[in-house]
């Protein structure tokens, strides 16, 4: 019934770096059909095992701070030019969310961490499919600094708690072409 709607949203989206993501953001109702989306994810015994954070444009600059904070930390040799870009980042993309784990330390030990994640997945990819439907570009990123304990305070994560990825959404204005997915042959045998 969706078969062909399905397949040429799923085979058209495509990741954007978080700078190639520009203003208009997604308004407040995207936004929320996100969300929504998100929230039809797979949940091994519904325990929401996961949540988001979305940085405002308000805290971006906080956010820039604490990113050069974690390089600084990471590699003291760090240059000038190099905290800038770290603080820069956090100033990309209108739209940006960062995408947390929570890996236990809750009432269902037996949903391993693993369907945890694979929950989350689940749910970023609505969440960017969402916004692809809406006409709006999207891109994950990660990268060392989520793990550093300056990232972990500004969040205030809990002890069971990784943040993953930052979700990314706007508008784009180069269009690149899509790349070459791999053929399930590649990917797919039979017992
Ligand atoms: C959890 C996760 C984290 C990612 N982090 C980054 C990142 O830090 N930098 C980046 O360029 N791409 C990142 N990506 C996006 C991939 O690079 C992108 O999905 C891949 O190149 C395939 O391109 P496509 O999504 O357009 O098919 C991440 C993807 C996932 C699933």
């Amino acid at each position: 019934m969706y078969a062909e709607f399905a397949a040429t949203l799923i085979q058209t989206r495509q990741h954007f770096a978080p700078k190639r993501l520009h203003e208009p953001g997604p308004s407040e109702a995207q936004v929320q059909a996100m969300f929504r989306a998100a929230a039809a994810a797979p949940d091994h015994r519904c325990i929401l095992p996961w949540r988001f954070i979305v940085v405002s444009r308000a805290s971006r600059a906080a956010l820039g701070k604490v990113f050069a904070a974690a390089l600084r930390a990471r590699d003291p040799t760090a240059s000038e030019i190099q905290l800038s870009e770290a603080r820069n980042k956090a100033d990309w993309a209108p739209f940006l969310a960062l995408a947390i784990v929570r890996e236990g330390g809750d009432e269902e030990p037996d949903v391993p961490a693993q369907e945890r994640l694979i929950s989350l997945g689940c749910a970023i990819q609505n969440m960017l499919l969402s916004a692809h439907a809406e006409g709006l570009g999207s891109g994950l990123v990660s990268g060392q600094s989520l793990q550093a304990p300056h990232v972990r305070q500004f969040f205030n994560l809990g002890e069971c708690e990784r943040a993953v990825c930052f979700v990314a959404v706007g508008t784009v204005q180069k269009p690149r072409p899509i790349r070459q997915r791999p053929d399930p042959a590649t990917f797919v045998t039979q017992v």
